[in-house]
C-alpha cells in the first residue's frame, strides 16, 4: 500500500511546495516509488522539475472523471512521478463542494495508486477550502512546515490545528484525519527562532499526541532556493557546505530517515 502523506498548513508561504518536491525526490533516490500530486491551484510543484513526459490531465481530470488514464506525467528524475495541477480557473474548488463525495473522491481515487507507488506526497495550497480538506482527508499522514516566526506560529496553532478540528467528524464517513507531524522549517540562527521553536515543542508535548514536532529542524539556506531555481533536488545540490549549518543532503536524509524508519538503511547513489 502507498503511504499517503499531504503537506499542509492553513498559511501560504510556509515552505510546502520546496519541501514536497525535495522529500519526494529524495525518497525516489532512496528507490522508493513516488508519486507527487500537486493540489494548489497555482501549479509550482507541476513545475519544479523538468518532466520527460506531460499526461494529457491531472488532478481535475483524475478527480472530476474518475479515470486514472493518462494523468500520471513523468519527472526527470528516476521513480518520481507527478500528478499536475491543470486547473488554473480554480474550478475544483466549487466541483468538490457540490459534489455528495467531493471530499472523499481524492482518497479512494488515490488508492487505486497503491500498487504502483510506496508514496504518495501531496502538496496543498496555504488556504483553508474543499480541495485542501480532499487532500488532507486523502492522507494517513500529515506534514506542517512551521516556520519558527511568532506570525507563522500562532497561524499553526491557531488555523492548522482548527482545521484538523473541523474535518474530524468526517471520519464518520470512513475518512479519518491522519496524525500531525510539525518540521521547523526555515529556521536561522536568531534567540528569537529558538525561543520558538522551544514553545512549539513544549505545545507538542502538551498535545496529547495530537501534533508531534520533528527532531530534525531544516534550516533557512540559501541552497533551498537555488535548488529550485536549478530545478534539481536539494540534496544534490548542495552535497557538502562549511560553517555550523548541516548541509541540506544531510538535512534531507535526517528528515526523511526520521519520518520514515524503515528507509534506515537506504543509501543515497
Ligand atoms: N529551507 C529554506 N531556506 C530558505 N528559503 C527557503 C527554504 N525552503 C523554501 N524556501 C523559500 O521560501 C519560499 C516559499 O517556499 P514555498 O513556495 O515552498 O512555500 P509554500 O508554502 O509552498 O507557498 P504557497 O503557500 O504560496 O504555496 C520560496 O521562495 C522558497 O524558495
Ligand atoms: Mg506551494
Amino acid at each position: 500500500m502507498a503511504l499517503k502523506v499531504t503537506i499542509t498548513s492553513t498559511k501560504g508561504g510556509v515552505g510546502k511546495t520546496t519541501l514536497t518536491a525535495n522529500l519526494g525526490a529524495l525518497l525516489a533516490d532512496l528507490g522508493q516509488r513516488v508519486l507527487l500530486v500537486d493540489a494548489d491551484v497555482q501549479p509550482t510543484l507541476s513545475s519544479f522539475y523538468p518532466l520527460v513526459s506531460l499526461a494529457e490531465k491531472g488532478l481535475c481530470g483524475l478527480i472530476t472523471e474518475a479515470t486514472l488514464d493518462d494523468v500520471v506525467s513523468l519527472t526527470q528524475i528516476k521513480n518520481l512521478d507527478l500528478i499536475v495541477s491543470d486547473d488554473p480557473q480554480g474550478a475544483l474548488q466549487n466541483w468538490i463542494l457540490h459534489s455528495p463525495d467531493g471530499r472523499v473522491r481524492l482518497k479512494h481515487l488515490l488508492c487505486m495508486f497503491d500498487n504502483s507507488y510506496d508514496v504518495i506526497l501531496i502538496d496543498t495550497q496555504g488556504a483553508v477550502g474543499p480541495l485542501q480538506d480532499a487532500a488532507v482527508l486523502a492522507a494517513d499522514l500529515l506534514l506542517s512546515p512551521i516556520p519558527p516566526e511568532i506570525l507563522s506560529a500562532r497561524e499553526f496553532t491557531r488555523g492548522t490545528l482548527g482545521m484538523l478540528e473541523r474535518l474530524q467528524p468526517m471520519r464518520f464517513l470512513g475518512a479519518s484525519v491522519g496524525p500531525l507531524y510539525g518540521v521547523i522549517y526555515r529556521i536561522d540562527r536568531t534567540i528569537d527562532a529558538r525561543r520558538i521553536e522551544r514553545e512549539l515543542r513544549k505545545e507538542s508535548a502538551a498535545s496529547q499526541g495530537q501534533i508531534q514536532i520533528m527532531k530534525t529542524v531544516v534550516p533557512a539556506t540559501v541552497a533551498y532556493r537555488e535548488s529550485a531555481t536549478a530545478q534539481t533536488p536539494v540534496h544534490r545540490w548542495e552535497v557538502k557546505r562549511s560553517g555550523p549549518t548541516a548541509p541540506a543532503r544531510d538535512t534531507m536524509l535526517a528528515l526523511a530517515h526520521e519520518f520514515f524508519p524503515h528507509l534506515t538503511d537506504a543509501v543515497l547513489p
